[in-house]
């Protein structure tokens, strides 16, 4: 059951603070301050009573008096909200917290209001012009145990969804890739399933927008199964569960399903939500459905990003070549990263020499959710740094320093000994 904050109930009831607490204390529900919450259940008592005819309040009288004392005393007790936000969330943001007076909130409570709702009419606003920026493609991460049939998966998307192009320049290994589905673009993420690689299927949840978890029905239910699983939930991100090698004979879906309900992951078909989807790398059967049910998961959540906003991403991998140097494949998360950009990692810069998409093809800009490797940093950076940009070389160095000073204090910080209980108290 979900809970509201009761401000935000009378706002939306037209009714005052002060006539929404008397209702609530006729009703006997016990609050702290008008920014408690209380349960969905309770806000629909409330408005079967106004809709009988009236809050109590105005019933016993108290209403017109509220509204004389709330006119005198609104201009000068009515909290402005703090925070900047557009002027027309100002406007639709109620000018109407009810004065100390008769609301029966302290100046600390009502501060405290206004501050929720300067915070609430900002967050309004973020939404709204987070409405207004383009979708972005979903990153989709694919885990599971050893041998399960994670990249034999993948393989099967990316040879029958990537038009193969022609490759120029470095042609790599990515374990990021984007593939084209008859409902736009996605971008996979591949992880391995030895046990030994607790971090990387980690930081391939967080990453994540989807996190896939590949089940082979043979064998259902497997140590590193749990493990990703528990990544994926920890992480926050809606799953799929992906039943792999169903044309073996041995196969057994229904067991992995039932296995499943074991961990409270309870499949559609025994009436929960967890959507799986029976699957074969080998023969293709059931890939068309988990990419659809890919899109219809992303849909749900929405995806958006600014790519003319402040570039920001993320490093999934890297390595050193013999000959090309540090090959670093970056996850663009906003922004727009071209060639000859100053990037920052850690304490490390470089600058963006040249850049392929995950077919090979060199690329001068990408835009979010695009996996690319660019060959520009002087030492490998580690999977899962954020990556930042910087105008000039001038900026990175800045940025740099400012990082390696902050590391720096906070290693001296660590350094001093602590003062003790007993150097404080004497003997
Ligand atoms: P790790 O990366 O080591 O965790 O393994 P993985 O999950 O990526 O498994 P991989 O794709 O390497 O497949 C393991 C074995 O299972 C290979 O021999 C595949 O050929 C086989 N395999 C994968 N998918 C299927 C399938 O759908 N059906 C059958 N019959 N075999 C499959
Ligand atoms: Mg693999």
């Amino acid at each position: 059951m979900s809970k509201v904050r009761i401000y935000t109930i009378a706002k939306e009831l037209g009714i005052d603070n002060a006539e929404m607490l008397s209702i609530l204390d006729d009703l006997g529900v016990s609050y702290k301050s008008v920014s408690s919450t209380i349960e969905e259940d309770t806000v629909e008592l409330i408005k079967g009573i106004i809709a009988e005819g009236g809050s109590r309040a105005a019933q016993s009288g108290a209403g017109a008096s509220t509204e004389a004392e709330a006119a005198q005393t609104s201009q000068t007790q009515t909290p402005q909200p703090q925070t900047q936000v557009q002027p027309e969330q100002v406007a639709q943001a109620p000018a109407t917290a009810a004065p100390a007076a008769d609301s029966g909130m302290t100046a600390e409570e009502l501060a405290e209001l206004a501050a929720l709702e300067a915070e609430e009419a900002a967050e309004q606003a973020a939404t709204a012009a987070r409405a207004e920026l383009p979708h972005r493609a979903p990153v989709v991460t694919i885990m599971g145990h050893v041998d399960h049939g994670k990249t034999s998966l993948l393989d099967y998307i990316r040879s029958s969804k990537v038009a193969a192009k022609e490759a120029g320049g470095i042609t790599q290994h990515v374990g990021a890739f984007e593939a084209q589905t008859s409902r736009g673009k996605v971008v996979f993420i591949d992880t391995p399933g030895h046990e030994a690689f607790t971090t990387i299927r980690a930081r391939g949840a967080n990453v994540a927008d989807i996190a896939i978890i590949v089940i082979a029905a043979d064998d259902s239910l497997m140590p590193q199964t749990r493990e990703a699983i528990a990544h994926a939930q920890a992480a926050g991100v809606p799953m799929l569960v992906a039943i792999n090698k169903v044309d073996l004979p041995q196969a057994d879906p229904e067991r992995v399903k039932a296995d499943l309900t074991t961990i409270n992951l309870v499949p559609e078909d025994y009436g929960g939500d967890v959507i799986t989807v029976p699957v074969s790398a080998r023969t293709g059967e059931g890939v068309e459905d988990l990419l659809e049910y890919i899109s219809l998961t992303a849909e749900l959540e929405d995806l958006r990003a600014d790519p003319k906003g402040k570039f920001g991403g993320v490093i999934i991998e890297s390595r050193v070549d013999k000959q090309a140097g540090v090959l670093a494949t970056v996850m663009v998360q906003e922004g727009t990263l071209k060639v000859g950009d100053f990037l920052v990692v850690g304490e490390n810069y470089g600058k963006v020499k040249a850049m392929t998409d995950s077919a090979g093809k060199r690329i001068k800009d990408a835009g979010p959710s695009t996996p690319v490797q660019i060959l520009g940093f002087s030492e490998a950076p580690s999977s899962g740094e954020l990556v930042a940009s910087a105008s000039n070389e001038h900026e990175a160095r800045e940025l740099v320093a400012q990082r390696q000073e902050q590391r720096r204090d906070e290693e001296e910080a660590r350094k001093k000994p602590r003062l003790s209980l007993d150097d404080i108290l004497g003997p």
